[in-house]
């Protein structure tokens, strides 16, 4: 299968690409891809763990993969070098095409220049969507799948105007209403419309203006997203369930969050971070049905570059009022729990397609921070929801 990135540059989608080469090489086992667990084995009949890589990225275009996972691994060392002397000719040959940068914000603009976009040609946005497609569908076949790993944006205002009707957003296009799209709803449009599934790891808005749910329904093409659930909140949604499972009562539950790279540059920046502790923080009061005192807080820390620790602190209150506590320390890196998950998301999607899913796939829920059209937050009854999902699918 085929794998377009929108923001292959970056550390999730670069490790995304070394992860499965590696496998395929013999180099790496396939721990960490939840696609490959034994219940799952008849994936590999309709999406085996075999792709080819695409992608869009708006900076350091000229370079290929090889020299972009290069500066990454001087940085961060995530993996043992050898394997990347390994898959240098493989990675030499993939290239990212350049991409757009609209509504991004700050956090982008100040700290990935130089910056290579569409609209510093001087495109207009139907022609920017236009080169999009273009690159796309000259990589495209009947089993890609397009996923953005591309750096977080600000989340523009909502105007029904615009948003609400896909008739409304082509207008926009038509307008050359800049100010009312981001790169993450153009790259959703654009796979969308053509037919190949799409998800967004990514707490940008994305597929998920009613616009855009609208264009999968028509097209009949599945999607999903958003922001996939790695770290800290995938052991706040498996741990929050105990709390209310003993009749436990969350009276306070904080989260602080510390990371380094380019991620924690752009999310240093207000409007682009503050989607992202939205995505964060609400889980726990989805869980308990019931929101305690939380505080959510990312914070930039260079020096952990791609390292990402939590520390959370979680106040509780059992038995006769008595208050207790609770705390962990989250200590990862970031990329290398986030990549097989690229890799999953993509096989389960073109599994849907497959099976003629259309729309949100909102059994997909388990991967995500603020899943689509679904309250479930929990992780295990996520992962129940996606293990029958797949057994009927697979049955059919
Ligand atoms: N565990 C995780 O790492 C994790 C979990 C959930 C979500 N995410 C999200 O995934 C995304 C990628 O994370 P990362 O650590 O790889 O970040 P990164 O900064 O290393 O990579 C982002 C890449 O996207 C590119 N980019 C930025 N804006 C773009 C645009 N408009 N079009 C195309 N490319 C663009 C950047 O140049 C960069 O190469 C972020 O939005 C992050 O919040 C990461």
């Amino acid at each position: 299968m085929k794998l377009w990135l929108f923001g292959l540059y970056g550390i999730v989608g670069s490790t995304a690409v070394v992860g499965e080469r590696a496998i395929k090489k013999g180099l790496s086992d396939t721990t960490g891809l939840v696609s490959e667990l034994p219940i799952f084995e008849r994936l590999k009949d309709y999406a085996p763990l075999d792709f080819q890589f695409g992608g869009h990225d708006i900076r350091e275009i000229d370079k290929n993969l090889f020299q972009i996972v290069e500066e990454h691994w001087e940085l961060n060392q995530h993996f043992d070098y050898r394997i990347l002397l390994k898959l240098k000719e493989d990675l030499e040959k993939i290239k990212a095409k350049k991409g757009t940068a609209l509504n991004c914000g700050e956090g982008v603009l100040e700290e990935l220049k130089p910056l290579s976009t569409l609209e510093d040609e001087g495109l207009t946005l139907k022609e920017i969507v236009e080169r999009l497609e273009k690159d796309l569908l000259e990589f495209a076949d009947n089993e890609t799948v397009a996923i953005n790993v591309a750096s977080t944006e600000p989340t523009p205002e909502f105007d029904p105007e615009y948003h609400a009707t896909l008739e409304g957003f082509e207008r926009a296009i038509e307008e050359d209403r800049r100010d009312k799209v981001t790169a993450s709803m153009l790259y959703a449009y654009v796979s969308l419309k053509n037919g190949i599934p799409f998800a967004n790891f990514t707490p940008s808005v994305s597929s998920s203006i009613p616009a855009l749910k609208e264009l999968a329904e028509r097209v009949g093409v599945p999607h999903a997203g958003n922001d996939g659930k790695t770290g800290e909140t995938l052991v706040k949604t498996t741990l929050a369930p105990m709390f209310a499972y003993r009749n436990l009562k969350v009276l306070g539950w904080m989260g602080y969050n510390i990371l380094g790279d380019l991620d924690g540059k752009v999310l240093a920046h207000e409007q682009n971070k503050r989607s992202k502790i939205v995505s964060k923080d609400k889980v726990v009061g989805k869980i308990l049905g019931y929101y305690p005192y939380t505080i959510t807080e990312i914070n930039y820390f260079p020096s952990l570059q791609d390292n990402k620790t939590a520390f959370d602190f979680i106040h509780f209150q059992g038995f006769l009022g008595t208050k207790m506590k609770f705390y962990f320390i989250w200590d990862a890196i970031d990329a290398i729990v986030a990549a097989p998950l690229v890799l999953d998301i993509a096989r389960f999607l073109l599994l849907a397609k497959k099976k003629g899913q259309k729309g949100v796939v909102k059994e997909l829920a388990f991967f995500f921070k603020s899943p689509m059209d679904t309250d479930e937050y929990n992780t295990h009854r996520q992962f129940e929801i996606l293990k029958k999902w797949f057994e009927a699918l697979v049955s059919s």
